[in-house]
């Protein structure tokens, strides 16, 4: 083939051969299509197999890409000091069909699970969309089209995740509300704000959440770490539950963790005590209470599923994976040390902050389950 003789490797798969008179090319962006020159025609199929294929990977070291004044591509291999019309990518190209991995594993990010997926027609609003997780979040749908609304707490930090994603795809639709969920009064304010824009709402993610910070009390008089993870998401819900039916099939997808296993809402009795929701500062334990608020959440996601998806609309937990290196550590010294040992085996993110090192990872989602609830099934 005479892609894989440019590129200097040898052509050992005879069914991919060419017919006489036939010759591959490639366009700019890398789609693989047959020109025949008898015919004077080209096509996006392969004239034997009717396969249709892609580059793969981005064109070797010391290659570059050029156009001839006749608008024909052609490409520089600059170490050689030669020219050729022919992609050497054409050499790695894969067959155009929507390949999926079978399973996901704690390598997969959000852009990988959501590649191929067309969310163009999708309103996504994310709860501390502007940093670690909630960030990837909210960069991966609306690089894949959505129009995603970063709900959070603080104007700078909002614009600045914004802007990173607009740097990314100036083309992304993606907007910053305010939403302080420590304030009930501000949950309804951006309920309202929201409703008066009459946007459907495809997917909530209800993602913020605060980890070991000192006891304190809200404008409402509860502790903050409930209010936070908890409250003002169960409250959001509330508001916008008739938005979430309208715009049916839709879901919620409460970010809860793994750390909800290690605590219970129970008294000495075996009864449910509410008092240990929001416990005076004497009995507050950081950890404990946020361990608390991620079992809430979990009983919230299902007990909503329960009462909603009669309605259309889905709801699902999700544990988004151990230690991941976010923002999240930040409130406790020791947590940082220990979020820092586990750094280097775990998924870190890039935020608004600037403070992950890659921002190529992102969920570390392990179950199918829990990827289908982030909406890749859509
Ligand atoms: N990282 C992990 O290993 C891990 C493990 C299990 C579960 N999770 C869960 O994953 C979710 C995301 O956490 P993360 O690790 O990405 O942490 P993160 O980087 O600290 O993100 C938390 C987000 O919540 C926002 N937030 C905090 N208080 C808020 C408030 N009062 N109102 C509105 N937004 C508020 C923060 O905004 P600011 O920037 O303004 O503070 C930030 O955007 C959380 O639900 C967490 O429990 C994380």
């Amino acid at each position: 083939m005479a892609a894989l003789k440019y590129a200097g490797m040898d052509d050992t798969d005879s069914e991919d051969e060419l017919p006489p008179g036939w010759e591959e090319r490639s366009t700019k962006d890398g789609w693989v299509y047959y020109a025949n020159h008898e015919e004077m025609k080209t096509q996006w199929e392969h004239p034997k197999t009717g396969k249709k294929k892609r580059c793969a990977g981005d064109l070797p070291y010391g290659w570059e890409q050029e156009m001839d004044d006749k608008g024909q591509i052609f490409y520089v291999d600059h170490i050689n000091k030669r020219k050729t019309y022919f992609d050497p990518r054409q050499a790695f190209t894969i067959e155009d069909i929507q390949v999926k991995p079978k399973r996901y594993d704690g390598n997969t990010a959000a852009l990988e699970i959501l590649q191929g997926h067309d969310l163009s027609n999708k309103v996504i609003v994310i709860t501390g969309g502007n940093s670690g997780i909630g960030f990837e979040t909210a960069r991966s749908f609306a690089l894949h089209g959505a129009h995603v609304i970063i709900a959070c707490r603080n104007k700078t930090r909002s614009s600045k995740a914004v802007s990173l994603i607009l740097e990314e795809w100036h083309k992304a639709r993606v907007e910053a509300m305010t939403l302080d969920l420590a304030s009930l009064r501000s949950v309804r304010e951006f309920a309202e704000g929201f409703k008066a824009r009459k946007l459907p709402l495809h997917i909530l993610v209800c993602n913020a959440a605060v980890c070991t910070q000192p006891w304190h009390l809200t404008e409402d008089g509860l502790e903050s770490t409930f209010q936070i993870c908890h409250l003002g998401h169960f409250y959001l819900v509330q508001l916008l539950q008739d938005v979430l039916r309208r715009s049916a099939p839709a879901r919620v997808v409460v970010v809860s963790s793994e750390s909800h296993r290690f605590t219970d809402l129970v008294d000495s009795c075996g009864k449910v005590d509410l008092a240990l929701l929001s416990p005076p500062q004497k009995e507050y334990w950081s950890m404990l209470a946020y361990n608390r608020a991620k079992l809430c959440n979990i009983l919230f996601s299902n007990e909503l599923h329960h009462r909603l998806s009669p309605h259309g609309v889905i709801s699902n937990a999700v544990h988004p994976g151990n230690m991941m290196y976010t923002s999240i550590h930040r409130s406790w010294w020791l947590m940082t040390f220990l979020f820092t040992l586990a750094r280097p085996f775990t998924k870190s993110m890039a935020d608004e902050r600037g403070e992950g090192p890659t921002g190529t990872c992102c969920l570390d989602l392990d179950d199918r389950g829990l990827l289908e609830s982030l909406g890749h099934t859509y």
